[in-house]
């Protein structure tokens, strides 16, 4: 059952805000080691993609998942009515990682796998399809919240994005 509602969950504006500095504020949230995803989706017969690390798991039953996108992407307003692919990278697709943040790559056109409600990447470390679910606005970001209706996984290694970089998993344990 589909459950996809605009809420607005607006701070009090009697309440002080942080003066924080945005690139200090960011360094420290890239404290949090992160994998990477892209979001897909299509819009008017064509197909787009948002890399995105705001990925979390949300809710087993039902399945549900969220990204958060910037109220100023091209994804934050075509993407909230339509199904979408979540695309987890895996360690080898560091140019797809950028293709899909604004810097095109060269010779290395997209390949698309178009067998269920979005269009996802022909290649991944792991993709979720979903319908939306929920969309709650959040500051100069959206929550994006998609209903899981088809998953796949590798066994492949994950990207991740930590401190600002692309890097390897390493195995501690
Ligand atoms: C590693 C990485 C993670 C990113 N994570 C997010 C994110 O979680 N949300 C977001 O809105 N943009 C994120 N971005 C920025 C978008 O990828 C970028 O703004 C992109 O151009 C948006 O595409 P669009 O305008 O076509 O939707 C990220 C970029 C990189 C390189």
């Amino acid at each position: 059952m589909s459950m996809l509602t605009a809420q607005s969950a607006t701070p009090p504006t009697s309440e002080p805000q942080p003066a924080f500095d945005p690139r200090d504020f960011r360094r420290a949230l890239g404290r949090f080691a992160t994998g990477v995803t892209v979001v897909t989706y299509e819009h008017e017969g064509a197909h787009y993609g948002a890399t995105v690390n705001s990925f979390t798991s949300v809710s087993m039953d039902p399945p549900l998942v969220l990204v958060s996108l910037a109220t100023t992407s091209r994804a934050a307003t075509k993407l909230p009515d339509r199904p979408f692919a979540i695309n987890v990278l895996h360690q080898d697709q560091l140019d797809t990682a950028m293709q899909f943040a604004g810097k095109p790559q060269t010779g290395t056109p997209v390949q698309w796998n178009l067998d269920h409600a979005a269009p996802r990447l022909a290649e991944s470390h792991a993709a979720f399809v979903c319908t939306p679910w929920a969309i709650h606005e959040a500051g100069d970001h959206i929550l994006v919240l998609g209903h899981v209706e088809h998953y796949e996984a590798s066994e492949t290694d994950a990207l991740v994005f930590y401190q600002g970089a692309f890097q390897r998993l390493s195995c501690v344990s």
